[in-house]
C-alpha cells in the first residue's frame, strides 16, 4: 500500500507513505510507485498514529442500566453498584460486551487500550474474560491488563492473593485504589505493598490514585516516593489524580517536580472526572480534573483516557478518543495552537509512551515501525478534535481493519444551487 499527499501530525504536508511486509517502509515527498501496490490519495488529510486509549474499564463496559442505573451519578454508587452487578456476571457475556467494544474501538482507529480488570471477585471471572478477548483480538488490537483491586487491596479481604493470582495467569500491570483504602495510612500501605510486587516482578504500576475531591489526600505523593525508592522511574503511572485539583497550590508545586523526578506518569479521565467530581459542591463546583497543562510544563507525560463507556459510572460514550480530547480541552481551558495540538498528543503518542507500545510491537509514523495508522477527515490534529473527524482507513500491521465513508451533506437550500458540505476549515 501506498499512500500519497497525506499531511501527519508535526505539521509534514504531501508525505507519502510506503507499507512492505506490515511495516513502513518508506516516508518522503513524492516516492516510487511500485507495481501492483494499492494507492491511497489522502489529499492532504492527516495521517496518524492509531488512537490509544491508556485508561479504560473493559470488564465493566456496555453494561449500562444491569441491574440498575446510577440514579446519584456518583463514583461511590457506581462501585457499589458494580459490586451489585459482580455476582451476576458470567463469562459469555464479558466476553461478548468486551468484544463488541473493541470492534467499536477498532472502527474509531482506537488500536490500543490499557484496560483495568477487576480482581476483587475471587472466580476471577472478568480476568479470566479478558485474557480470553486479549488473546481473541491481538491480530487487530492491542490489549494491556491491570489487575485492579476495585474494593480496595487491604479493605476487601482476598485482594492481595487475587491480585496476585491475576499477574500469575498472566495480568500485565499492577492496579491499586489508595484512596478508597479505609484510612490514609492504609491507603499508603496499599501503595507501597503494590510497587514493591511490581519491583520484585518487573512489572508497571497504574492505581488509581486520589480519584476524590480531597484536597488533603496525599497518595500522589506516596506514589512518587515509592517509585523513586524502588528505582520504577518510567514505569509508574497515576490515573486520575483528581485531588490534585483542589489541592493547595504552594503544595502542588512542590508535588508536581517530586512527580517528574520520580518519573511518574499521568491519565486523566476528563469525561469521567468532569462527570464524577464535585458532585458534593454546591455552586462553584470543581471541575475535579487533574493540572493537565502544568504537568505538561513539568515533562511529565499526560494521557487522557475514556476510563468508561456505557458503564455504572458513565452512561454515554462510543470509543472515540477524539471526544475524549476535545472534553480534556476544554475542561483544561487548553485552547492555544500548542494546547490543542497536546490535546491530541494525549491521546496518541503520549498514551503510547504510558503504555510502553515501544518496548512491544512499535508504535508512531517511522520507517521500521509497524504500519499501524488512521487516516482522517480533517486537515490537522485540531480539525480532527473539533469535527470528532471520520477515520476514512485504519490500517495495522498493513492490513485496512475499517472503512468509514467521508461525512458530507448534502444541501438543496431554496433559491441556492444543490450544493455539498463538509466541516474542514477552506485553505
Ligand atoms: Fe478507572
Amino acid at each position: 500500500m501506498l499512500i500519497t499527499r497525506a499531511t501527519l501530525p508535526d505539521g509534514r504536508q504531501g508525505v507519502d507513505l510506503l507499507v512492505r511486509d506490515g511495516r513502513i517502509a518508506a516516508i518522503g515527498p513524492n516516492l516510487p510507485r511500485p507495481e501492483g501496490v494499492e494507492v491511497v490519495d489522502a489529499a492532504g488529510q492527516l495521517l496518524a498514529p492509531p488512537f490509544v486509549d491508556a485508561h479504560f474499564h473493559l470488564d465493566a463496559t456496555l453494561s449500562y442500566g444491569l441491574p440498575r442505573v446510577n440514579a446519584s451519578g456518583t463514583l461511590l454508587e457506581g462501585i457499589a453498584l458494580w459490586g451489585e452487578l459482580k455476582p451476576q456476571l458470567t463469562q459469555d457475556a464479558l466476553v461478548e460486551r468486551a468484544l463488541a467494544y473493541c470492534e467499536w474501538a477498532v472502527a474509531r482507529g482506537l488500536l490500543a487500550i490499557r484496560t483495568h480488570v477487576d480482581v476483587c471477585d475471587p472466580r476471577l471471572l472478568a480476568v479470566e474474560a479478558l485474557l480470553h478477548v486479549r488473546e481473541r483480538v491481538k491480530d487487530w488490537m492491542d490489549l494491556q491488563l491491570v489487575a485492579f483491586p476495585q474494593d480496595g487491596l487491604l479493605r476487601s479481604p482476598g485482594s492481595k492473593d487475587n491480585l496476585v493470582r491475576a499477574l500469575d495467569l498472566g495480568v500485565d500491570v499492577i492496579g491499586g485504589i489508595p484512596h478508597f483504602e479505609r484510612t490514609m495510612a492504609d491507603g499508603a500501605e496499599s501503595v507501597r505493598w503494590l510497587c514493591e510486587l511490581a519491583a520484585e516482578r518487573g512489572l508497571r504500576v497504574d492505581l488509581h490514585c486520589d480519584e476524590s475531591d480531597d484536597p488533603l489526600s496525599r497518595h500522589v505523593e506516596t506514589l512518587a516516593c515509592e517509585a523513586q525508592r524502588l528505582g520504577l522511574q518510567g514505569r509508574v503511572n497515576g490515573s486520575h489524580l483528581t485531588s490534585m485539583h483542589s489541592m493547595d497550590n504552594y503544595y502542588v508545586s512542590k508535588l508536581i517536580p517530586l512527580m517528574a523526578e520520580s518519573g511518574v506518569s499521568a491519565v486523566a479521565n476528563p469525561l469521567i472526572n468532569i462527570t464524577l467530581q464535585g458532585r458534593h459542591d454546591t455552586y462553584p463546583k470543581r471541575r475535579g480534573m487533574t493540572r493537565v497543562p502544568e504537568l505538561m510544563a513539568a515533562g511529565i507525560p499526560v494521557a487522557f483516557g475514556h476510563d468508561c463507556v456505557l458503564d455504572p459510572w458513565y452512561s454515554l460514550g462510543s470509543g472515540d478518543m477524539l471526544e475524549v480530547a476535545s472534553m480534556g480541552l476544554h475542561v483544561a481551558q487548553m485552547t492555544s495552537q500548542h494546547g490543542m495540538r497536546a490535546c491530541f498528543d494525549a491521546v496518541t503518542t503520549n498514551a503510547a509512551r504510558i503504555l510502553g507500545l515501544n518496548e512491544g510491537r512499535g508504535y508512531g509514523l517511522e520507517v521500521g515501525r509497524p504500519a499501524d495508522f488512521v487516516l482522517l477527515q480533517a486537515g490537522d490534529p485540531v480539525e480532527a478534535i473539533r469535527l470528532r473527524a471520520t477515520r476514512l482507513l485504519v490500517v495495522r500491521g498493513g492490513r485496512v481493519l475499517a472503512r468509514s465513508p467521508a461525512a458530507v451533506a448534502q444541501l438543496a437550500l431554496p433559491g441556492r444551487d444543490p450544493a455539498t458540505v463538509d466541516w474542514r476549515l477552506r485553505r
